[in-house]
């Protein structure tokens, strides 16, 4: 039996990974960890929920001997546009809170640790058409610098002691349960939440800007597809390019206007264009497919008819 732990379980992404862990392994065997948000009332109540801080190792210490953790979905980040703002914070999390957990991952002997990256590891001397997973990492922000560092000490910790650490380089991940806490593409989120209101909104990067992209349900199956790959499968371990879609923000607004005709964008770039133009426009994932037969189901005008059906009622419209 499988004793999972979601660190970071009230974010956008480990919010709806911890219900689906749930669902697949049963309710008690997947406790979420939260930090200081309050989770919503499913999480809270559907399992074990805790508060923990990846940055005390003791209290994480505690936790995992508590819930004899053999299994960690690490979703705890400082995200790229709050790392900008933040940098002390965001090396911290990200490379202390992650040294944290490959470290008590070693000492008490767990079976699997799941570490998502990011398209922020890649920088503007990467080539940004059908990026390989394999290329130049010379990334711009703190939050980058930390991802990068992060695949590596996964790399090593597989390396020197056989922690079986696997990670994917998510691209913007799009839902419309939990709001995204603070990355480059929040402005994906923010447009369906504007048109499903209908409200005009302003973009905060500019009309061509394009970009990797993938739904939720894919998001979900990518990392869960990634635990179940058999080992000897893996000549990757921690670094694999995933992608489900690529489009501009005016692309978007467009498959929106199929569904809500009248909706209104204006373009106003704030920061993040800066730290958009420096990732790549799309993904090549082939290695993930040859490895662990990754495969998206979600297209742009999919993804825009589910968001759209389903945000009125998360909004309480
Ligand atoms: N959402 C995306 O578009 C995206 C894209 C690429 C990669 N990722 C990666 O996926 C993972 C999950 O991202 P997300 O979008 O769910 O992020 P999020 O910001 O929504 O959630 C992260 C959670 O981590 C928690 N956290 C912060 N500091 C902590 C600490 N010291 N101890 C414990 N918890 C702490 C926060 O409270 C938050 O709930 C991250 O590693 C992120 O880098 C996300």
């Amino acid at each position: 039996m499988k004793n999972i732990m979601v660190i970071g379980a009230v974010g956008q992404i480990g919010s709806e990974l911890t219900m689906a862990l749930r669902e697949k392994h049963g309710s008690n065997n997947v406790v979420a960890v939260g930090r200081r948000t309050k989770p919503s009332a499913e999480l809270r109540d559907s399992g074990p929920f805790e508060f923990g801080n990846i940055l005390d190792k003791d209290e994480l210490k505690a936790l995992l001997t508590k819930y004899k953790t053999d299994t960690i979905y690490l979703m705890a980040a400082i995200l790229s546009a709050t790392g900008e703002q933040n940098p002390l914070l965001a090396y911290r999390v990200n490379n202390d809170g992650l040294m944290n957990v490959l470290e008590l991952s070693r000492e008490l002997k767990l079976e699997k640790v799941l570490i998502p990256s990011s398209i922020a590891v890649f920088g503007p001397e990467t080539p940004r058409d059908n990026t390989p997973n394999e290329t130049i990492l010379k990334p711009k922000t703190m939050y980058g610098i930390s991802k990068v560092h992060g695949e590596l000490l996964c790399d090593y910790y597989f390396n020197k002691y056989g922690l079986d650490v696997r990670g994917l380089r998510y691209p913007g991940i799009i839902s419309y349960k939990t709001p995204p806490g603070g990355g480059t593409t929040d402005y994906t989120v923010e447009m369906y939440r504007a048109a499903a209101e209908g409200k005009p909104y302003t973009c905060f990067v500019k009309e061509s800007t394009t970009l990797p992209m993938m739904y939720m349900p894919d998001a979900l199956k990518s990392i869960m597809d990634l635990a179940e790959a058999p080992l000897a499968n893996l000549k990757h371990h921690a670094d694999f390019n995933v992608t489900a879609m690529s489009f501009s923000a005016g692309e978007m607004a467009a498959s929106i206007r199929k569904y809500k005709p009248d909706f209104k964008i204006t373009y106003e770039p704030d920061f993040r264009q800066a730290i958009a133009d420096t990732w790549p426009m799309s993904l090549d994932d082939s290695v993930a497919t040859e490895e662990w037969g990754w495969k998206p189901d979600f297209d742009l005008d999919a993804m825009t008819k589910d968001m759209l059906e389903n945000l009125p009622k998360v909004l309480g419209l």
